[in-house]
């Protein structure tokens, strides 16, 4: 009796979890996302974002961006110094009340495939920590503060 009531207890602790109660990490999520869908343009024949910077336009031409196939080099265009970038991208348009970001349609070959690998970057990125925010403001973009900051969580 006690040992169903136990189990009846677990299973519905289960159901109740958010999508992504399994810590989600660089090694085991994003990374091989990121091998999928995005490393053909931002593998190790791209420059990393200062080179990219210089000749930006020939890049781009080329169907070369920033180089991110790394832990470190990724965390850059989303903490510092390239503040918010990955959002910015990525967004599907609900965080901006706008268009997607130019690189969401690269999440995916579907738009069913696109939507789970954005909440799979989102929960990666971490709950209020997916914000559109630059290091210094510019525009109507704000700057990003340290309490924002504080809810990145980037797990390794
Ligand atoms: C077909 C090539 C291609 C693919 C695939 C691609 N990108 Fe890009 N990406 C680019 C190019 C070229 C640029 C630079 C031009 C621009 O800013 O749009 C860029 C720019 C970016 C930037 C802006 C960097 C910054 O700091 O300004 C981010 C972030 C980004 N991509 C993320 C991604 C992610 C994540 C994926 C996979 C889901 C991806 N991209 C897939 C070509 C690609």
């Amino acid at each position: 009796m006690l040992k169903n009531l136990m189990s009846a207890a677990v299973v519905a602790a289960l159901i109740s979890f958010p999508a992504y109660a399994q810590k989600v990490t660089y090694t085991k999520d994003i990374a091989p996302l990121f091998k999928e869908n995005c490393i053909e343009c931002h593998g190790d024949g791209a420059p990393i974002y200062k080179e990219f910077k210089k000749q930006e336009k020939k890049f781009t031409e080329e169907k070369l961006g920033p180089r991110m196939d790394s832990y470190p080099l990724l965390i850059s265009h989303i903490a510092w110094p390239e503040t918010g970038a990955i959002m910015r991208r990525l967004d599907d348009g609900k965080a901006t009340g706008g268009k997607p970001g130019n690189m969401y349609r690269h999440l995916g070959g579907d738009d069913q495939e696109r939507q789970k690998n954005l909440a799979l970057f989102k929960a990666w990125v971490g709950e209020g920590g997916w914000n559109l925010n630059r290091w210094k403001a510019r525009g109507n973009v704000p700057a990003i503060t340290k309490e924002q900051l504080d809810k990145l969580k980037l797990d390794y």
